[in-house]
Parts: structure tokens; sequence; C-alpha cells
């Protein structure tokens, strides 16, 4: 399937939604792992939106992924919470450990990703990796994480 056939198929089962692009937008990238650039032009079609439009709701979240994940996904939180116990301790054990903020390993293993608040304050600072949240976690919780979760 290509990236247009994904889009009109996605836009398609969501036509009778109002509001639908960000709809449309976790759709694709459910579907395709990301919202690639290929798809902006094909939505702004669909949505009769100019191409700008259609990318710079894509920009301005930062959920939307421009290119697929790793297999594993780590979400260091570093909002102010967060930040005030330590999480940029966190960012940069996973950067000396070749895991930078942004970015995805070359073999596709693992993604590290800031985040600004998920929701756990209180235990800061948090990270989330592939959906599961922990809480207080130093830099040798993390290392633990992530031995867990790189292979
Ligand atoms: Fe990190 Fe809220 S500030 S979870």
């Amino acid at each position: 399937m290509t990236v247009e056939d994904a889009v009109r198929t996605v836009v398609a089962d969501h036509r009778d939604q109002r509001g639908a692009l960000l709809p449309v937008l976790h759709a694709l990238q459910a579907e395709l792992g990301c919202v690639p650039k290929e798809a902006i032009p094909v939505l702004a079609d669909e949505f009769n939106l100019s191409r700008a439009d259609v990318h710079g709701v894509v920009t301005f979240y930062h959920d939307f992924r421009r290119e697929p994940a790793g297999r594993t996904t780590v979400r260091i939180c570093r909002a102010e919470a967060c930040q005030a116990l330590g999480s940029d301790a966190l960012v940069g054990y996973a950067r000396e450990a070749g895991l930078a903020v942004g970015e995805t390993t070359p073999d596709g293993s693992v993604t590290v990703e800031q985040v600004f608040c998920l929701g756990n304050c209180a235990l800061g600072p948090a990270v989330e990796v592939d959906g599961r949240l922990y809480g207080r976690v130093d830099t040798a919780r993390l290392g633990s994480i992530l031995k867990g979760t790189v292979a």
C-alpha cells in the first residue's frame, strides 16, 4: 500500500467526522508509524487545505513523527517538576549511552524522546517506556530500564 493509498483509506474511514484532521493524523501514524512528508499533499487535497496548513498542524504537535520510531520508545519528562528532580541527568545519561533525545539508534531498536509532563509529577523524574510509566527514575534505574528494553 502506498502512502497515498493509506492516507485516502484513513480519510475515508473518518469522512463523517467533524474536525477530522487530528484523528486522521493519529490514525495515519498508527497505520504507518509516522506521518511521512508524502502524506502532506494528499491530506491537503483531501481536506481542501494548503500544504502549509497541514504541515503546520503536523509540526505543531510533537506526538506526530516524520519517521517511524524504533521498536522501543523511551520518553523522558523534561517539564518543570521532573527537571527540578533531575530529569536533565537522565537525558545526559541516555546521551552517553548512545541514545540522544529525538533520535533512533542506527539498528532501529530504541527511540528516545522528550516530553513535557507525563502526569506523574509527584513521582518525578518520570520516564515512559512503550506506554509503561516509571517514577522516581534515577540514572541507575534508567540504566536498568534500558537494559531491559535494549537488546
Ligand atoms: Fe514530569 Fe509532570 S513534570 S510528569
